[in-house]
């Protein structure tokens, strides 16, 4: 049986987000300049995205671009940003069809004006949609986020706006980028790394990890498929026992 055939749709992620690794490495291994295996990553972004949306997962995200992804050599950083641009334009044709919805999260200041022009036009255009909500991490830090969030918090707290007794998990939510998105159910980290890299660490308190050799060029919808059966396998408890859960 495929994997595909063993998911139970009624028990989907709500939530799938993505750290996509091993671009560089996929294009080494065939002697090719890393950007080969960027290019060859928009693809199975591509139909990752797709696969989510035509099971009916809610929500993606997908780290794209970190805080420290801006340490890399100029030309590499550069040529990303070309990138994201190229598959901003030529992707919006399958989000419209496939009833998509983009949204991003990150420090957009920091991001080269030419991207968050291109940006903002497919999130206005695809604000509409509703079949799935995919979420590009641009320029994202987690520790920038939480940085940012008690920032806020705490010029509410000295403007009279909230009190401190009323600071609680809830709040905290609200400032994040991720303030309209559920909490992360399952993260899958490509090409052998078991790090989390400074990705959602709010957000995945209580996600399931799922790690895979597959580097990302060649993750495919088989590959998607496989983790969210493995997903559905484990028991979450939150923190409860096994009989309190049955
Ligand atoms: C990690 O591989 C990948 C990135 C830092 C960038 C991810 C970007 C894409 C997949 C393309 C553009 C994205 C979108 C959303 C259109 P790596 O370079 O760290 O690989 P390595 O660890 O093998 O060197």
């Amino acid at each position: 049986m495929s994997f595909k055939e063993q998911i139970n749709t009624s028990r989907l992620p709500n939530h799938i987000a993505i750290i996509m690794d091993g671009n560089g490495r996929w294009a080494k291994k065939r002697g090719r300049l890393r950007m080969f295996g960027h290019e060859n990553g928009t693809k199975s972004v591509s139909r990752t995205v797709e696969a989510a949306a035509e099971l009916g997962v809610s929500h993606m995200t997908l780290y794209a671009f970190s805080t420290e992804n801006w340490n890399r050599p100029k030309l590499e950083v550069q040529t990303l940003m070309k990138l994201l641009i190229k598959s901003l334009r030529k992707e919006i044709e399958t989000l419209q069809k496939n009833n998509i919805k983009l949204n991003a999260i990150g420090n957009m200041d920091a991001l080269p004006n030419k991207v968050l022009i291109e940006l903002n036009e497919v999130i206005e255009k695809t604000k509409t949609n509703n079949r799935l909500v995919l979420t590009l991490a641009l320029s994202y830090g987690s520790r920038e986020e939480l940085v940012s969030v008690v920032k806020e918090i705490s010029d509410k707290v000295k403007n009279n706006i909230i009190s401190k007794e009323k600071i609680d998990e809830s709040v905290i939510n609200e400032h994040l980028y991720t303030q309209n998105l559920p909490d992360v159910d399952l993260l899958i980290r490509t090409s052998g790394e078991q790090r989390i890299s400074n990705f959602l660490l709010w957000q995945i308190a209580y996600a399931e990890l799922y790690f895979t050799n597959v580097l990302w060029p060649d993750f495919t919808k088989e590959d998607l498929y496989q983790a969210i059966v493995n997903y559905q396998k484990r028991e979450r408890r939150f923190g409860k026992t096994s009989e309190q859960l049955n």
